[in-house]
C-alpha cells in the first residue's frame, strides 16, 4: 500500500489533490481542522471514484497535535509509511502591513510555513529510511512576487519556496524529492470575496485555474516520472506572473 497524506484535504485543492491521489491508487489520509462535513464529502468522493483513505483532524500550525496525530497513525500501521506529502492547509488574512494586527501576522505565518515544519518533520525520517520519498509543498504566485495586501501571506509563501530549495539538497541522495507549486487563481473558497470578473480580465488564460489543474500537477511531481526534479517551483497560473 502506498500512502499519501494531504494536508488541508477538506475542500479546494486539497480535496482534489485527495482524490486524483486516490485514482492514481494511494491509500490517501486527508487531514483537515475544522469541519467534518467537507472532509467526509472528501472521503465519499475518494471512495466512489474507486479509492480508498481516512481522515485525520489535526491543525497542522499544532506542532504537538500534528507529531501526535501522525505518531499515533505510525503506531497503528507499524507496517506502513507516508510516502507522499502534499503540505496544502493555507490561510490567508489580507491587509495592509500598516493595518495588520499581529494575529493575521502570526496566524498566516503558522499555517502557512511553521505547518512545513511541523508535518514535515515527523515523516521525513521514514521516507529517508525507505529512500522514497515526496514532498510537495503549495506554494503561491504571491511567494514568488510578493503582492500587496499580502505581506504575511507573501513572507509565508516566500519562506516555503525557499525551505523546499533547501530541504530538496538534504534530501536528494536519499531519493526523496522536495518541490513546490506555485499557483496563481484557483476557483476554491479562499479566493471568494474576490471579483473574480475583473481578475481574470489581468490573467493571459482570461480565467481562474481549476484545482483538478493543480491536482494534475501535484500527481506528475508525485510519481516515479518526476525522480530528477528536485528542489523546483513550478508555476501553474494561466500565464500570469
Ligand atoms: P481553501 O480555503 O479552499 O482550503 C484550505 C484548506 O486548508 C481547507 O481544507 C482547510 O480546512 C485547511 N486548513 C486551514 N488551516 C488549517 C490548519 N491549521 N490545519 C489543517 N488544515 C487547515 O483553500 P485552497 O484555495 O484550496 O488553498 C489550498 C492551498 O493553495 C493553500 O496553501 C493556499 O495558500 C494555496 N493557494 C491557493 C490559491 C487560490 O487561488 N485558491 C492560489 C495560490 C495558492
Amino acid at each position: 500500500m502506498q500512502v499519501a497524506l494531504v494536508t488541508g484535504g477538506s475542500r479546494g485543492i486539497g480535496r482534489a489533490v485527495s482524490v486524483k491521489l486516490a485514482a492514481e491508487g494511494y491509500y490517501v489520509l486527508v487531514n483537515y481542522v475544522s469541519n467534518d462535513a467537507a472532509a467526509q464529502e472528501t472521503l465519499a468522493r475518494i471512495q466512489s471514484a474507486g479509492g480508498d483513505g481516512e481522515l485525520l483532524k489535526f491543525d497542522v500550525a499544532d506542532y504537538a497535535a500534528t507529531e501526535k496525530a501522525l505518531a499515533e497513525w505510525q503506531t497503528a500501521h507499524p507496517d506502513e509509511y507516508i510516502a507522499v506529502l502534499v503540505n496544502n492547509a493555507g490561510i490567508r488574512k489580507d491587509n495592509l502591513l500598516l493595518w495588520m494586527e499581529p494575529d493575521d501576522w502570526y496566524k498566516v505565518l503558522r499555517t502557512n510555513l511553521d505547518s512545513f515544519y511541523n508535518v514535515s518533520k515527523q515523516l521525513l525520517q521514514p521516507m529517508v529510511v525507505h529512500r522514497a520519498g515526496r514532498i510537495i509543498n503549495i506554494a503561491s504566485l504571491s511567494g514568488l512576487k510578493g503582492l500587496p495586501g499580502q505581506t504575511n501571506y507573501s513572507a509565508a509563501k516566500g519562506g516555503l519556496i525557499a525551505a523546499t530549495k533547501a530541504l530538496a539538497q538534504e534530501v536528494a541522495a536519499r531519493k526523496v524529492t522536495v518541490n513546490a507549486v506555485a499557483p496563481g487563481f484557483i476557483a476554491t473558497d479562499m479566493v471568494e470575496g474576490l471579483d473574480a470578473e475583473e481578475l481574470a480580465k489581468t490573467i493571459p488564460a482570461k480565467r481562474f485555474g481549476k484545482p483538478e489543474e493543480v491536482a494534475e500537477l501535484v500527481a506528475f511531481l508525485a510519481s516515479d516520472r518526476a525522480a530528477y526534479i528536485n528542489g523546483e517551483v513550478i508555476s501553474i497560473n494561466g500565464g500570469i506572473f
